[in-house]
């Protein structure tokens, strides 16, 4: 088998991860379910959740990707000496599939839209032109060239591919961000905005607590790329020198800064034009910026660099999805990297193109879908650090690490009980929601717990744990 690639230097390895959690998620998705659920009061519960729950469960990702040095099947193969280790490691690669396939159509949508900010060409009807880009022909083309630029920078590997990319569009989305972020501080009318997204309502909070949990929950997954094994197959390129803890720390935070910073430039904007930002769905980003830009001075130049960050942010967000497919081909089956950049690539050409063809199938598969297998494959990585690995995963949750090395326990303890029941509680809100069946927060949590409690019964009778 030839060597593997890994990292340069710990920072590429960093600022790839931060590149593949800040992406559609943080600019597409956050700023209109943000103000879909109460603005601030959905930030805080976010923030929470990112912090108690997030933090904790990409540690569990990153454990398991260095310890097992390989992507999804052939670490679980290794780390648990049973059939459902490649079993488990197959269901991730199909989620990993899944997720590109769609997130490839909406990268597909923005460079559509980026090509056309400079001449203004939605700005006049922007819910037509989202109408005619979004499903059909031009779609299917879009979402190639989008999947295109991923393959390139994925087909040099990841050293020279992903890193270089990462270490270049990173700092630029920041930079736009940011840029953008004080243009829109000096248009007029973004006094109502900034007041919804950051001062802080505890009334909106108590009376609609339970309705803002499922959302931010699925958020601070979704944005730290949990669940697909995507962050563990970026781990398994790191040294044992490094130290995790440290290292996702830095990730989530820098990611929670970026989705904040998204925010500020597109709630302002909205609501400076008197739109109102809480209705959702998969265009609700685009035909709503667009009067923003088209009534604001210098809207096209403003409108390009907006595109163009959240079409970088996209692209080092599907080069983490597209590297977990390569690499498996790698792994497990000794194909070269290029032959097997090809060969994925194709594949995800049929099947994002089946899904940007098909608007109802989109947005199933980018809904409910996404929801059910991110939220199984997190339980399955939460459960078998938690409860399989245990001593193993502290030695590798130390390695590396001085002052962090005192978490590792509490860390374990969190990973073995509160994770598994946020997860299920999530999984129960999918499920409720699907089978059309209404269940209280209050039921939904009880489930969540007694399911917990049975499986954690089930696996400690099997290893005798
Ligand atoms: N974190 C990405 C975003 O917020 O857009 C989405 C994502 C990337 C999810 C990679 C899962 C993944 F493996």
């Amino acid at each position: 088998m030839s060597t593997r690639d890994s990292w340069v230097s710990n920072v590429g390895f960093v600022l790839a991860s931060i590149g593949s959690a800040a992406g559609l998620g943080n600019i597409w998705r956050f700023p209109w379910l943000t103000a879909g659920n109460g603005g601030s009061a959905f930030l805080f519960v976010y923030s929470l959740i990112v912090v108690g729950v997030g933090v904790p469960g990409l540690l569990a990702e990153f454990v398991l990707g260095r310890r097992g040095r390989q992507t999804p099947i052939g670490t679980f193969r290794s780390l648990i000496a049973s059939r459902w280790g490649s079993a488990l490691g197959t269901f991730n690669v199909i989620t990993a599939l899944v997720i590109l396939s769609f997130y490839s159509v909406v990268g597909g949508w923005i460079l559509r839209y980026m090509l056309a900010s400079p001449t203004g060409a939605y700005f006049g009807q922007p819910q037509q032109f989202f109408g005619t880009i979004s499903y059909g022909l031009q779609a299917v083309v879009f979402h190639l060239l989008f999947l295109g630029v991923v393959a390139a920078i994925v087909f040099f590997g990841v050293s020279r591919g992903i890193e270089r990319a990462s270490k270049v569009m990173l700092p630029a989305v920041v930079l736009f961000l940011s840029g953008l972020a004080v243009w829109t501080a000096t248009q007029p009318n973004t006094a109502a905005g900034y007041a919804f997204y950051l001062s802080f309502d505890a009334d909106y909070l108590v009376a609609n607590f339970s309705s803002v949990l499922g959302p931010a929950a699925g958020q601070a997954l979704f944005t730290l790329s949990l669940g697909t094994g995507a962050m563990l197959t970026y781990a398994s390129y790191l040294d044992e020198d490094v130290s995790l803890p440290r290292n996702t720390l830095v990730i989530a935070f820098s990611n929670m800064f970026i989705g904040v910073l998204a925010g500020l430039v597109v709630i302002p904007l909205l609501f400076s034009q008197g739109i109102d930002p809480g209705h959702g769905g998969p265009g609700a980003l685009f035909v709503s910026l667009a009067p923003a830009f088209a009534s604001l001075p210098g809207g096209t130049v403003v409108a390009t660099a907006f595109f163009a960050t959240v079409l970088m942010a996209a692209v080092t967000s599907g080069i983490n999805l597209l590297e977990t497919l390569v690499a498996t081909l790698i792994d497990c089956f000794d194909v070269p990297r290029r032959r097997a950049t090809l060969l994925v690539s194709l594949l995800l050409a049929v099947t994002g193109s089946g899904l940007a063809l098909v608007g109802p199938i989109f947005e199933f598969v980018s809904g409910t879908l996404a929801d059910l297998l991110l939220t199984v494959g997190l339980f399955a990585f939460v459960a078998i650090v938690g409860w399989l690995l245990r001593a193993a995963a502290l030695a590798e949750f130390r390695a590396g690490t001085d002052r962090f090395a005192v978490l590792a326990e509490p860390w374990l303890l969190t990973v073995s009980w509160v994770l598994p029941v946020v997860v299920l509680f999530m999984l129960t809100n999918t499920l409720v929601s699907l089978a059309g069946v209404s269940l209280g927060a209050a039921g939904r949590a009880v489930v969540a717990v007694v399911a917990t409690v049975g499986c954690r019964l089930a696996v400690a009778a099997r290893t005798d744990g």
